[in-house]
């Protein structure tokens, strides 16, 4: 297969890339120029906000899949800079998809668990929506843009996910917490949100299985363990034999955040289980994965 993967220098397209069998083209696109280093896909810069730009790349090259993961997703900048979010996420989701559409290849939108409100967990697939911050409202839009105007598609919604990034992409709960204890500094935690982390590498292995089989609809993918971020703290720092005593519990309301959170988004992974034949890892397994990939054994 050719691929074309958006969003290429974020961890799920980090974890998507390290899980292929090396049998399949990887195309990657990402905003910024930068070289991304240590890559199995080859990488172009291209704003897919950009329908000409995306139009002739599509032109120019011919893809069997491709898996929709660009855009702007740091929730409290979205929520001051609406129109920007806005932009970023639906032009770019709209483009890709008529895109996709024309050339006839299966589409995979990667949504989010922020398109519930947080008060009626765990989430299947077809729980009603009800996003309580604009990025979780325009992530739902996006889902609809991807049904009305893609071709054969399936939605993609990744809970917190973690591990290893890389070093041009932001930092996840976990590599931001081991780079604090790595320094010593004590680390405030929250306590009363909650969620069931996702290791990037299973969500690779997720995507794969998606194309291979091409199912329609919604997917969640999420880990086997329901912690707060707090929890997880915990057992990262355990994990990775870091000092835990310099973590400490708070309530969400610590954080003065200016988009408001949903509380509880635990999903359930019925369709993840059952129809792509996967167990979701605990948060012990990933963690370990995590580990190995260091070099420091397990
Ligand atoms: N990370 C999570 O915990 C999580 C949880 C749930 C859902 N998701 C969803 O998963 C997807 C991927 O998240 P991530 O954490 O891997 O990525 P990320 O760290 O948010 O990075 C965003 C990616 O999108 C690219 N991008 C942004 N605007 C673009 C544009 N206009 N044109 C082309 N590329 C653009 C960025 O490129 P540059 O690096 O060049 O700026 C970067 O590669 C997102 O859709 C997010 O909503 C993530």
């Amino acid at each position: 297969m050719r691929i074309l993967i958006t969003g290429s220098t974020g961890l799920l397209a980090k974890g998507f890339e390290e899980t292929s069998d090396g049998s399949h083209q990887l195309v990657g696109v990402h905003l910024r120029s930068y070289q991304v280093k240590d890559t199995r896909a080859r990488h172009l810069t291209l704003d897919v906000r950009d329908a000409a730009a995306v139009d002739e790349l599509f032109g120019r090259e011919s893809f069997d899949a491709v898996i929709h993961a660009a855009g702007l997703a740091a929730v409290d900048h979205v929520e001051k800079h609406p129109e920007e979010g806005r932009r970023s996420n639906i032009e770019g989701t709209r483009n890709i998809a008529r895109a996709c559409r024309r050339c006839g290849a299966y589409m995979v939108y990667v949504s989010t668990n922020a398109v519930f409100d947080g008060a009626f967990a765990p989430y299947a697939e077809d729980a009603s929506t009800n996003p309580i911050h604009e990025y979780g409202r325009i992530k739902l839009e996006c889902e609809r843009l991807t049904k009305d105007l893609a071709g054969p598609h399936a939605i993609v919604r990744p809970i917190l996910m973690y591990g290893w990034n890389h070093s041009v992409n932001r930092p996840n709960p976990v590599t931001w917490l081991y780079e604090k204890l790595l320094r010593g500094e004590p680390v405030p935690l929250v306590g009363d949100v909650f969620e069931n982390p996702l290791h990037s590498h299973q969500c690779g292995r997720a995507l794969w299985k998606l194309l291979e089989k091409r199912p329609a609809g919604i997917f969640h993918l999420a880990g086997a363990d329901r912690v707060s971020r707090w929890e997880l703290g915990l057992k990262a720092a355990r994990a990775f034999d870091l000092d835990a005593s310099l973590l400490s519990r708070v309530d969400s309301s610590y954080f003065p955040s200016i988009a408001p959170r949903p509380k509880d988004t635990t999903f359930t992974t019925r369709r993840m289980e059952a129809e792509l034949g996967m167990r979701p890892l605990t948060l012990e397994e990933g963690l370990r994965e995590m580990k190995a990939e260091m070099g420091i054994g397990v």
